[in-house]
């Protein structure tokens, strides 16, 4: 559906010229939800505006369904943007119209319709996002959730085949974020209609992406399926927004620190097992099998999209043999395992530090 090679885009601030991004190559897929995180100024927004012309890139090419429309002339890009709907973070939506105008507007600009079949269409799209009862409102009058329903139901109006998402829920609690998104994948479901989304969540990423690409100072560090980018983070800047999301109980490392028994012969260990092996009592049978004591510090079973995974943080104690024996079984259970002692030993080194400093 999408193509980019080599696109580069630089900027001339004051003279001097910033690249903002650099040999970005990607291929998206018609139907997917592909999903591109980065830190704020990685080049996110520019990515997302180049794919609609918004932004025009300084090199490179972007095929949308087969054509380069970095070649388009004025009235090509006027009807490409047609085809490419696009949700933004502040809404953007017309204060003096109500619900159902906003969502007209795009209809009447392109004088295709009648008014009939604009007020048919308005119907059909109020009905998809659920704003029933608000259709006579003004934006003013709505929630922050109920605002960013109306700018998709605008985005989705002329039928597009491409939808992009510029932080469609930054300015959104956690619970209106899970809703929109729930959205957003149910319109991708029944519509088969692709999405693009940007944004600085892994939260967002995990809930409805099947793909990610990870963007950081305008270049692309990684890029996988979701579940293999989240479990397995090759790149530090994925790693870190990986951990931000896992919310690894930091005062648990610092509790064992203090106890300072991650000694020899004690492993702390995260284990992560990905799909049917999530509900199998893996770590009961090992501890059949061992004399190693183990013990659960923490615990989480969750979902990336549609694929179940759990991650336990363990410790465990034993002999050199007994542990050598808890790690074999682990492998063998296709249970991917890191250790993480070194985490409890640099929380040890911080208390120090923040002890001889005070
Ligand atoms: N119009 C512009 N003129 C000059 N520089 C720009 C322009 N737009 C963006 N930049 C620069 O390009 C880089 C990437 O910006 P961009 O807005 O794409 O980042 P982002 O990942 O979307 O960040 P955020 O998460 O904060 O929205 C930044 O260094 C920014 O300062
Ligand atoms: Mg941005």
């Amino acid at each position: 559906m999408i193509e980019i090679a080599q696109l580069e885009k630089d900027y001339l601030v004051q003279g001097r010229q910033v690249s903002a991004l650099r040999n970005i190559n990607l291929h998206i897929a018609q139907g997917e939800v592909f999903g591109i995180i980065g830190r704020s100024g990685a080049g996110k927004s520019t990515l997302l505006r180049a794919l609609n012309l918004l932004e025009r890139p300084t090199r490179g090419k972007v095929v949308f369904e087969g054509e380069d429309i970095t070649q388009f002339d004025a009235s090509q890009l006027q009807s490409l943007r047609q085809r490419i709907g696009m949700v933004f973070q502040h809404f953007n939506l017309l204060s003096a119209k109500t619900v159902a105008q906003n969502i007209e507007f795009p209809l009447k600009l392109t004088g295709k319709y009648t008014t009939e079949e604009r007020t048919k269409r308005v119907a059909e799209l109020i009905d998809l996002v659920g704003l029933q009862e608000h259709a006579n409102k003004y934006p003013a009058q709505l929630s922050g959730g109920q605002k960013q329903r109306v700018g998709i139901a605008r985005a989705l109006a002329n039928y597009p085949h491409l939808l992009l998402c510029d932080e469609a829920t930054s300015a959104l609690d956690p619970e209106t974020t899970q809703q929109i998104l729930r959205l957003l994948l149910d319109i991708n479901q029944k519509l088969g209609l692709t999405i693009v989304l940007i944004t600085h969540e892994m939260q967002v990423i995990r809930s409805i992406c099947d793909r990610v690409a990870v963007i950081d100072s305008g270049e692309i560090v990684e890029t996988g399926n979701v579940v293999e980018v989240f479990l397995h983070p090759r790149h530090t800047v994925t790693q870190s927004l990986v951990a931000e999301n896992q919310a690894l109980d930091l005062s648990l490392l610092q509790e064992l620190a203090q106890r300072g028994n991650v000694a020899e012969h004690s492993y702390l260990l995260r284990l992560t097992y990905v799909g049917n092996a999530t509900h199998e009592p893996i770590l009961s049978r090992i501890t059949a099998q061992t004399s190693a004591e183990i013990t659960i510090l923490q615990g989480v079973i969750a979902r990336i999209k549609n694929t179940p995974y759990g991650q336990l943080i363990v410790e465990v104690l034993g002999s050199e043999i007994e542990i050598d024996k808890v790690l074999k079984l682990l492998g063998q259970a296709n249970i991917r395992v890191d250790v993480l002692n070194h985490l409890v030993q640099s929380s040890i080194n911080s208390t120090t530090d923040q002890t001889q400093e005070n």
